[in-house]
């Protein structure tokens, strides 16, 4: 259909129809104003006016649609959320205050006492606190199990399963789910699969079109990309997006406009900046394999992982997360994080800056012993967020790590 510019204040979703996610990370979701600014304008205001108490009445009726009160909706938020339900494939977005209160917007609005979780292991610690401690509280119980086994997936199903929660590649040992497997399993018990796709942002993988009923992400990560904001976003289906915008806009962990238009110009950067994470990280991984004091690798790229050939299906790229272990326990990891000079040390990722962390006794330190175990967060095992520095310099700190082991 022909229109005019003036017609058109945004590009209509119909004209991007079928078009690549890297254009649709530039174009999709724009709110433009009456002034026609070029770049995404931001709206910092709580509240709307009406041009009457009619109008107002009718706003608040539900009889006309539009802005009330941004714990309900904002432009900016919606223009985040308009951009990113593009690139998922998804046919809404709810963003949230962070990547927690995603999951935790997600589980109360669409699960309720009685229910059961199948959850994988290897999930972020705090997701792991969330199910195990505070879930448990509303009687809804969780069982963990291996990400990679859908045996163990199918022996974990009860009659009143109704979700399994994934999060693949994992974090931090890599570990990829067959999610169209466990979309399969999930359907077949009348229970939804939720995946967390924060690791690989839908520049790498759309769950969606694998069969996911739920896309989650930790907005914080690579969608910012430059560790601003704290955010997170769900996307999917009207039909559960609605239940969880109503419980977001009655408990109230909106996203704020200032962070949501940090991420929607995060967004347009992703796809190039994603590519630059996985050709770094394949590279340091391939280099990590060959250094005398690393025990071991886990990154999928790796023709040595055990599901390197299902990422290749299923990802278009491994991502930019890579775990090694050194020889040793604790206090040679210390020493390795502690040689580098450069590199981060903080347990953020997802940021063009490169950064490395010690999972066991940070980001996974809440966890119980058992449960580390399980998960197979070792003491001698050390986590890099590869950024986008230039990959010999990169190789240059992680030596003087390798150095202090010998000292
Ligand atoms: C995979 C994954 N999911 C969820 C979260 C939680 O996100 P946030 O810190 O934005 O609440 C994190 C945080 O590190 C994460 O790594």
């Amino acid at each position: 259909m022909s229109h005019t510019r003036e017609e058109h204040l945004w590009i209509p979703e119909s004209d991007l129809e079928g078009m690549s996610v890297d254009t649709l990370s530039v174009r999709a979701g724009q709110i433009r104003t009456g002034q026609l600014e070029h770049s995404d304008a931001i709206f910092p205001t709580s509240s709307f006016v009406y041009g009457s108490a009619a109008q107002a009445a009718a706003r608040f009726g539900g009889e006309e649609e539009g802005n009330i009160y941004s714990r309900f909706t904002n432009p900016t938020v919606q223009a985040f959320e308009g951009r990113i339900a593009a690139m998922e494939g998804g046919e809404k977005a709810v963003a949230t205050a962070s990547g927690m209160a995603a999951i935790l917007s997600t589980c109360m609005s669409l699960l309720k006492t009685g229910d059961h979780v199948v959850c994988s292991r290897g999930v972020f610690g705090t997701t792991n606190v969330l199910f195990q401690k505070y879930m448990a509280r509303f009687g809804v119980e969780t069982t963990f199990v291996s990400l990679t086994g859908v045996d163990e997936w199918q022996a974990a199903i009860r009659p009143e399963t109704r979700m399994l929660f994934i999060e693949t590649p994992s974090n931090p040992l890599c570990e990829v789910a067959d999610v169209e497997a466990l979309a399969g399993l999930a359907h077949g018990n009348d229970a939804l699969l939720v995946v967390d796709n924060c690791f690989c942002t839908p520049i790498l993988q759309r769950p969606l079109e694998l069969g996911a009923d739920l896309v989650i992400h930790s907005a914080t990560k690579y969608l910012d990309g430059q560790g601003r904001c704290i955010g997170g976003v769900v996307v999917g289906p009207a039909k559960y997006l609605d239940e969880i915008y109503g419980f977001i806009r009655s408990a109230g962990p909106t996203m704020s406009p200032f962070n949501a238009w940090v991420f929607q110009k995060g967004l347009e950067t992703l796809p190039i900046r994603m590519r630059a994470h996985c050709d770094n990280a394949l590279e340091l991984a391939k280099w990590l394999e060959t250094q005398p004091s690393v025990e071991k690798v886990f990154y999928a790229g790796l023709e040595s992982h055990p599901q390197h050939e299902l990422a290749k299906k299923q990802q278009s790229g491994f991502g930019g997360m890579v775990s090694f272990m050194v020889k040793g326990g604790r206090e040679q990891a210390w020493r390795f994080i502690d040689g580098t000079r450069m590199i981060s040390i903080t347990a953020n990722l997802g940021d063009v800056k490169t950064t490395i962390t010690h999972p066991a006794t940070t980001t996974h330190g809440r966890l119980a012993p058992d449960d580390k175990t399980k998960a197979g967060i070792t003491e001698n095992l050390i986590r890099l967020s590869v950024g986008i520095e230039a990959i010999d310099d990169l190789k240059t700190d992680l030596a003087r790590g390798f150095q202090a082991l010998e000292d």
